[in-house]
C-alpha cells in the first residue's frame, strides 16, 4: 500500500480500518560507548511522534530499537575501561532507560547488534550473498601494530601530514591543512594505542562486489524510484558519478576485519584460515531485523494486535512497509549498503529512508557526534523540565528535508510560552471552571452558529493536520495547529466568558460558550496527541473521554446521547521560567572548598617574571606510557615536545594513571631541567602535575592537559 495521498481523499481511505497498514519503523542504532545526547534524543522524538501518528490513524506500528555493540572503537574503549565488551556494552545499555522513559519515546523493543539473532542473521544474509556471488577475496596491506598484535583502524594511526607537515594527524585527514589521504601516505607514523612504529602486513579481505552491474542497475532503479527525499538522491548521484580519474562510482565495499575484533565471525571460513570478523557496518543494520525478531520471539505482536504470525511470517507480506529514521551522517550505509544487502539476500527492502540534519545548540555550537555538547538530557529531566516542552520545541524546529536544527534557549521559550501555554493550554483554563463551578461540568447540546462554524473549521482541519505528520512535516503541522488555536480564542475574546459569568440571564450562553472551548480543546489536544502524549492523557482524563484518535474529530461531545460532562480542571502545564534554560547551560560548579587555601599550602614567595622565563615549559605528546619494572611509583613517558626526537621521562604518577589512558595525550612539560640519572635511567624533563600537599588525606595526582589545539612544542608562555 502507497502512502497517503496529499489531496486529502486517500487520507480518508487511510483511516479506514479495513486499509490499516502495517509499518515496521527503527531509528539509527546508536554506538555502544556513550550515552544518549541531545542529538539522539531529537532523532528519537521525531520518528516516536510519526509512530505514534500512525496508531492514532489505525495503523499497526512495530518500532524498535538496539545498540550498535561492535566495532573497534568499542572494542579500545572497553579495553580502556578495564572491562570486556560485553559488559562495557551491557554497562551502556543498562543506562538506556531514563532517557527514553524520560522523554516517551516508546520503542516496543530494544535488543543488541551482539544477539544471537543478530549473530545468526548477519550470517544468513552474508551466504545468501556469497551463494550469489557477490562475495570476493582480496589480499591488502594495512599497517599493523607490532605491540598490540592488531591491524590498526585510520583513526588510530597517527604521524605527520603528507601535505602540510602537521604532526600528530590522524590516518584518514589531517585537521591542520583538512588534506585526505590514506594511513600509508603519513609520515613518520605510530601507533595511537602503543605509540608503536606500524609495520605493513597483508591479510586476506572479504569484499562485497558493489561494482557488480548488478547491483549498480538495482541501485540506480530504487533509489530514483521517488521513495528518498530530494537532496538525498541528489547526493546519491554524486556518489554513483565517477570523476574525471574515474575515481568515485561504487566500488567493492571490505567487509571483513581481522582478529582481534569485536563482532561476529564470518562464517564457512577455508580450513586454518584465521578468524575474520563482519566489519561493523556490515552487521550493524542486521540489528533492525534481529530486533524486530526478538520482539516477535517476546510475543510482542501477539499481545498487542493479536498477531499470531511469525516474524518471517510478518516480513514475507509484501504488505509490511519497512521505514528507516536516520541522521545525515549514515545516508550512504542506508541508501546503497544496506538496500543492496537485503536486495541480494531476498528480503524486503526499506519503504521510506527518512534522513533528518543535525541539532545544534544555541547557535550552531559544533557538537560532538559521540559526546554531543550543551544540552544534557538527563540533567534537563534533573532539572524538572517537561519532557513535552523539548518535544513540541523539537517538532516545531523539524521538517521533512535534511536540514540542521538549532537549539536556541529564547526561541525555546517563546515557543513553549507563547504558543504551547499561551494559544492551546490556556483554552481549558478560560473555560473549564465557569462549567464545573456553574454547570456541573455539563456540556450543552444547543451550539450557536458562530459556535458550530468555529468547530466545523477545527473539524475539517484533521485531514490537513494529518497529512501533514505523514508527509513528517512537523514544523507545519505545529504551525497549522496553532492557528486554529488562534482562531478559537479569538471566538473566547469576543464572547467573553468571565463578562458573561457576572450578567443576569446569560447562564445558558455562558454554558455554550463554554462547551464551545471545551469542545475545540479537545480537538486541538487531538491533533496535538502525537507531540503530547502524556498531556493528552490527563486531557482526557480530565474530559473524561477515551483515548483520542483521528477518527474522533468527526464527532463532537456534546452531540453525544444523554450528554457529556466533563471533571475538574487540574492544571495541565506550566510555562517556562527562562531561568531554568540558565540553569541547564551553566557548567557544572566546582565543589565548594571551605579552606582558604585548597591546596593546602601556601603561596610560594613572589617571583619577577625574568625569573619565570628562566622556566622552559612546552606541551607535549605522550608517545607513549609504560610501567617501569622494579618501580611501585613510576611510568615511563615518551614525548615529542616537536624537537624531531624523543624525550625520556620518569614521573611518580603510576597509582593515579593507567598507561593506556595517558597515551595521545598532550601535556606540560619542564624541558630545560638539568637531566637527572635515576635507577631505571636519565630523566630528560619533568611533567607537571597538581596535588594537593597532604597527598595522604587528600590523595589524586592530576597530570596538566592543555585545551584541545595546542600541538607538541609550544612554549607556555
Ligand atoms: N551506530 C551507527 C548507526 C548504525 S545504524 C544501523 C551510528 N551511531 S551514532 O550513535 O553515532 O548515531 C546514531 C544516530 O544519531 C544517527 O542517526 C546519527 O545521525 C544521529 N546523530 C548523531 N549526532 C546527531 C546530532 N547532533 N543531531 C541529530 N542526530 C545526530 O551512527
Ligand atoms: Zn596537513
Amino acid at each position: 500500500m502507497g502512502r497517503a495521498g496529499s489531496d486529502g481523499i486517500g487520507l480518508l481511505a487511510n483511516q479506514n480500518r479495513n486499509m490499516s497498514r502495517q509499518l515496521f519503523v527503527t531509528t539509527a542504532l546508536p554506538y555502544a560507548n556513550g550515552h544518549f545526547h541531545i542529538g539522539h534524543i531529537m532523532e528519537y522524538i521525531q520518528a516516536d511522534i510519526w509512530v505514534r501518528f500512525q496508531r492514532m490513524q489505525g495503523h499497526q506500528v512495530h518500532f524498535v530499537g538496539a545498540d550498535d555493540a561492535h566495532g573497534a572503537p568499542i572494542m579500545i574503549a572497553a579495553e580502556k575501561a578495564g572491562k570486556t565488551p560485553q559488559q562495557f556494552v551491557a554497562d551502556i545499555a543498562a543506562g538506556r532507560k531514563p532517557y527514553l522513559e524520560g522523554f516517551h519515546i516508546g520503542f516496543d523493543h530494544w535488543s543488541s547488534t551482539d544477539s544471537p539473532d543478530n549473530h545468526a542473521l548477519a550470517q544468513d544474509i552474508y551466504r545468501a550473498l556469497r551463494d550469489q556471488g557477490l562475495i570476493t577475496v582480496r589480499t591488502i596491506d594495512q599497517f599493523f601494530d607490532p605491540e598490540k598484535s592488531m591491524f590498526l583502524p585510520d583513526r588510530f594511526i597517527k604521524g605527520e601530514c603528507p601535505k602540510c607537515g602537521a604532526k600528530d594527524q590522524y590516518g584518514d585527514s589531517c585537521e591542520s591543512c583538512g588534506a585526505v589521504y590514506a594511513p600509508t601516505d603519513l609520515k613518520s607514523p605510530y601507533s595511537a594505542l602503543s605509540g608503536a612504529t606500524p609495520i605493513m602486513k597483508s591479510s586476506e579481505h572479504y569484499f562485497f562486489k558493489l561494482s557488480d552491474p548488478r547491483c549498480f542497475e538495482f541501485l540506480e532503479n530504487w533509489t530514483q524510484d521517488g521513495k528518498l527525499q530530494t537532496e538525498v538522491v541528489n547526493k546519491i548521484k554524486e556518489w554513483f558519478t565517477k570523476d574525471e580519474n574515474g575515481v568515485g562510482g561504487l566500488s567493492d565495499w571490505d567487509i571483513s576485519r581481522d582478529a582481534p575484533y569485536f563482532g561476529i565471525e564470518i562464517p564457512d571460513l577455508p580450513e586454518g584460515s584465521p578468524r575474520k570478523y563482519f566489519y561493523v557496518w556490515l552487521d550493524a543494520p542486521v540489528g533492525y531485523l534481529a530486533s524486530l525478531k526478538g520482539y516477535f520471539e517476546a510475543g510482542g505482536p501477539k499481545a498487542r494486535y493479536a498477531d499470531t504470525r511469525s516474524f518471517d511470517e510478518y516480513m514475507a507480506d509484501p504488505a509490511v512497509e519497512q521505514i528507516h529514521f536516520i541522521g545525515k551522517d549514515i545516508t550512504y550505509f542506508h541508501t546503497l549498503f544496506w538496500p543492496a544487502m537485503l536486495k541480494f539476500s531476498g528480503r524486503k527492502l526499506p519503504n521510506q529512508v527518512n534522513v533528518h540534519g543535525f541539532l545544534t545548540v544555541n547557535n550552531g555550537e559544533k557538537m560532538s557526534k559521540s559526546r554531543g555538547t550543551g544540552l544534557d538530557p538527563l540533567k534537563y529531566l534533573s532539572l524538572g523540565m517537561n519532557a513535552e516542552w523539548l518535544r513540541y520545541y523539537i517538532a516545531a524546529k523539524l521538517n521533512s528535508r535534511v536540514e540542521d536544527v538549532d537549539f536556541s534557549r529564547d526561541d525555546f521559550v517563546a515557543r513553549v510560552n507563547s504558543d504551547l501555554v499561551g494559544k492551546y493550554i490556556n483554552i481549558a483554563s478560560r473555560a473549564a471552571g465557569f462549567l464545573s463551578k456553574r454547570f456541573g461540568g455539563q456540556l450543552t447540546s444547543s451550539l450557536g452558529s458562530d459556535g458550530q462554524a468555529l468547530l466545523r473549521t477545527l473539524q475539517t482541519g484533521s485531514a490537513g493536520v494529518a497529512e501533514l505528520y505523514e508527509q513528517r512535516e512537523l514544523g507545519k503541522v505545529l504551525r497549522e495547529i496553532m492557528l486554529l488555536a488562534d482562531r478559537v480564542n479569538e471566538y473566547v475574546d469576543a464572547n467573553k466568558p468571565w463578562e458573561l459569568a457576572k450578567q443576569e440571564g446569560q447562564d445558558a450562553r455562558l454554558q455554550e460558550v463554554c462547551t464551545v472551548c471545551i469542545e475545540a480543546f479537545r480537538l486541538l489536544s487531538l491533533y496535538l496527541k502525537p507531540v503530547l502524549p502524556v498531556l493528552s492523557a490527563n486531557v482526557e482524563a480530565f474530559l473524561k473521554i477515551e483515548p483520542l484518535t483521528f477518527a474522533d474529530s468527526g464527532q463532537l461531545l456534546a452531540g453525544r446521547e444523554g450528554g457529556h460532562s466533563i471533571g475538574e480542571y487540574k492544571h495541565l502545564m506550566q510555562r517556562v521560567d527562562p531561568k531554568l534554560l540558565d540553569a541547564l547551560f551553566e557548567a557544572p560548579a566546582a565543589p565548594v572548598v571551605e579552606v582558604p587555601s585548597p591546596g593546602g599550602e601556601d603561596i610560594a614567595p613572589v617571583i619577577t617574571i625574568d625569573d619565570f622565563a628562566k622556566i622552559d615549559l612546552r606541551i607535549a605528546l605522550i608517545v607513549n606510557a609504560e610501567h617501569v619494572e622494579g618501580s611501585t611509583k613510576l611510568l615511563r613517558l615518551t614525548l615529542d615536545v616537536g624537537e624531531g626526537r624523543m624525550r625520556n621521562v620518569f614521573s611518580g604518577i603510576k597509582d593515579a594513571y593507567k598507561p593506556e589512558d595517558l597515551i595521545g595525550k598532550h601535556t606540560v612539560m619542564v624541558a630545560n631541567l638539568a637531566p637527572r640519572k635515576m635507577k631505571f635511567g636519565v630523566s630528560e624533563g619533568m611533567v607537571l602535575a597538581a596535588s594537593h600537599a597532604d597527598e595522604k588525606a587528600n590523595p589524586g595526582i592530576y597530570v596538566l592537559e592543555p585545551v584541545a589545539g595546542a600541538k607538541p612544542g609550544m612554549r607556555i608562555h
